[in-house]
């Protein structure tokens, strides 16, 4: 998955309202930047500080790496992130080159005009990751929601179209259904069951959108999620594809 909605590090008013900063290998000025309360966070957890440091970098890219079972370590994925063209010079050209490379499935995230959408088509990905990274990139950016049918109107079932930013109910995820989504993602709810109790917390989310999205398939009457789809929705602009 490829995220292309990031070519710059947005302005995150409320990082630097609370003392939130990624402190670089050698970022020793930096660091004397961090607030106690971080510098205190930092030491309750010296495992990750050491990685941190070991690595040279936020450990969060290659989170994955140790779970995908195919003998790539962490150190790899971040030097393959490092040694790529970085995100603020990338081009099509550079997603034509991934396509060439990698033979496997390739998903685009971060899409919210129907141009791009067409051009990552033409170019051969298998998905797009309709978002607007959770509203945490451009504030003016539209929601991925609204964003949605156009792209579906442009791209139609040619390739794998999935949503998130914003999903909070069960009911957002069967409107993105209803829009032509074929996967939908949520991502701060699980973390804030994460703070709240821990991976009991995080079941408790999941549970909460299933029981959601039982409670309002019955509300509008539909069996299954496969007959889902813009005869259940009411605004004009949703509906017109019908
Ligand atoms: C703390 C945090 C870190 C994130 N880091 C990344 C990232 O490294 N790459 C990425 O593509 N998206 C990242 N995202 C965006 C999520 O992948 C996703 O698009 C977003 O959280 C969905 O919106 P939602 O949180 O409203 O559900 C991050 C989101 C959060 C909250």
């Amino acid at each position: 998955m490829l995220t292309v909605d990031v070519p710059v590090h947005p302005k995150r008013e409320r990082n630097y309202r609370s003392g939130f900063a990624r402190v670089r290998s050698g970022g020793v000025l930096e660091a004397l930047k961090l607030k106690p309360s971080i510098i205190l966070e930092a030491m309750t957890h010296p495992a990750w500080v050491i990685e941190y440091i070991g690595l040279g970098d936020a450990p969060t890219l290659g989170n994955w790496a140790p779970h995908a079972g195919n003998g790539v370590s962490k150190a790899e994925v971040i030097n393959f992130g490092r040694t790529q063209t970085p995100a603020s010079a990338q081009t099509w050209r550079d997603l034509e080159r991934y396509r060439r490379l990698f033979p496997r499935a390739l998903v685009v995230k971060g899409i919210l005009n129907p141009a791009d959408a067409v051009r990552a088509a033409e170019i051969g990905v298998d998905g797009i990751i309709v978002s607007n990274h959770g509203g945490r990139q451009l504030d003016q950016a539209p929601a991925s929601l609204e964003a949605l049918p156009a792209i579906k109107a442009a791209i139609g079932d040619t390739l794998t179209v999935m949503l998130d930013s914003g999903v909070r109910r069960g009911a957002d995820i069967l409107i993105a259904f209803c829009l032509g989504a074929q996967f939908v993602f949520f991502g701060r709810p699980t973390l804030y069951g994460a703070v709240a109790g821990g991976l009991p917390g995080v079941k408790k989310v999941v549970e909460i959108f299933r029981g959601e999205i039982d409670l309002v398939m019955g509300q509008i009457g539909c069996p299954s999620l496969d007959q889902l789809g813009p005869d259940f929705l009411w605004r004009e602009d949703w509906a017109q594809n019908r």
